[in-house]
């Protein structure tokens, strides 16, 4: 073999290709570039996520004046566009990672298939924000959920076939990571449609404030903290199996 190519094989990731003596520049590991932004969107999902939180825990104090609790709430539309992004786009982002690794044969057509519908995931979110309170919004809040719904379903049912079959995908920490990937779309699907609290709070309007409707937007922003806890530890627990790829 050539002398340079043995060497190059030595060569971490960024450099991989890249042949001593050879003038020109070292060929970019496109592999570890998907990496990388796989964990961008990572950081920022669960980053953006503690902003929300610690919204949730203002907006549900009714000693704030209801102009101080609007504002909060208004905040947390914004921030959340991070969050629902980032989910948009990590599956094209780990399929390229998939195509990589070998660990399915991703089609290239099955690859555009996935950047198209995380891309138009992305720009409803944004346009859920540009259309609020018209009835454009609400038929996308409705498509929203109907995606939400159907992709936690196909995520789950490839998981829980792949782990207690071996097929479609033979690889145990992967089928695992799909399983609890489709857990997420459920989860955030149960935050959108029935617990409400910013809402609720946003409907009292200034001057609305009584104790039972204060009871009701602590107990469902309570609700909606667990429920965003248990999104967190899903988030987390997709990253580990992807990181460390456990056997059992
Ligand atoms: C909640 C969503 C997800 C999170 C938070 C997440 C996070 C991560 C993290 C942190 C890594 C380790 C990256 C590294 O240091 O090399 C990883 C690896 C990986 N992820 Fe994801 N991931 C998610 C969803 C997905 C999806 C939907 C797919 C595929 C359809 C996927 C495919 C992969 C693959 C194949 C690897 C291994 C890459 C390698 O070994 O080079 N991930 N993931």
């Amino acid at each position: 073999m050539h002398e340079g190519a043995i060497a190059a094989r030595t060569l971490p990731g960024w450099f991989a290709g890249f042949e001593p003596g050879h003038v020109g520049v070292a060929s970019l590991d496109t592999h570890l570039l998907w990496a990388y932004v796989h964990i961008v969107l990572f950081v920022y999902w669960l980053g953006a996520d503690v902003g929300l939180y610690l919204v949730m825990i203002f907006a549900r104090n009714p000693s704030l004046s209801f102009e101080t609790r609007a504002t909060l709430i208004r905040l947390a539309f914004y921030i959340d566009l991070f969050p629902r992004v980032c989910f948009a786009l990590i599956l094209p982002v780990g399929m390229q990672l998939v195509r990589g690794t070998g660990l399915y044969p991703v089609s290239g057509r099955l690859l555009a298939l996935a950047w198209t519908a995380g891309v138009l995931w992305s720009v409803l979110h944004l346009a859920l924000i540009r259309f609020k309170g018209t009835n454009i919004a609400r038929r996308l809040r409705l498509i929203n959920q109907v995606y939400e719904l159907l992709m936690g379903g196909f995520f789950i049912s490839v998981g829980f076939a792949s782990l207690t079959t071996g097929a479609p995908i033979g690889v145990e920490w992967f089928a695992a990571k799909l399983l609890l990937f489709g857990l997420i779309f459920w989860v955030i699907l149960g935050i959108d449609v029935v617990f409400q609290p910013f809402s609720m709070i946003l409907r009292m309007g200034p001057g609305g404030s009584t104790v039972e409707k204060e009871r009701a937007v602590t107990r469902a922003t309570n609700i909606t903290m667990a429920w965003a806890i248990l999104l967190y530890v899903l988030v987390l627990a997709v990253a580990f199996l992807g990181k460390l790829k456990p056997l059992w």
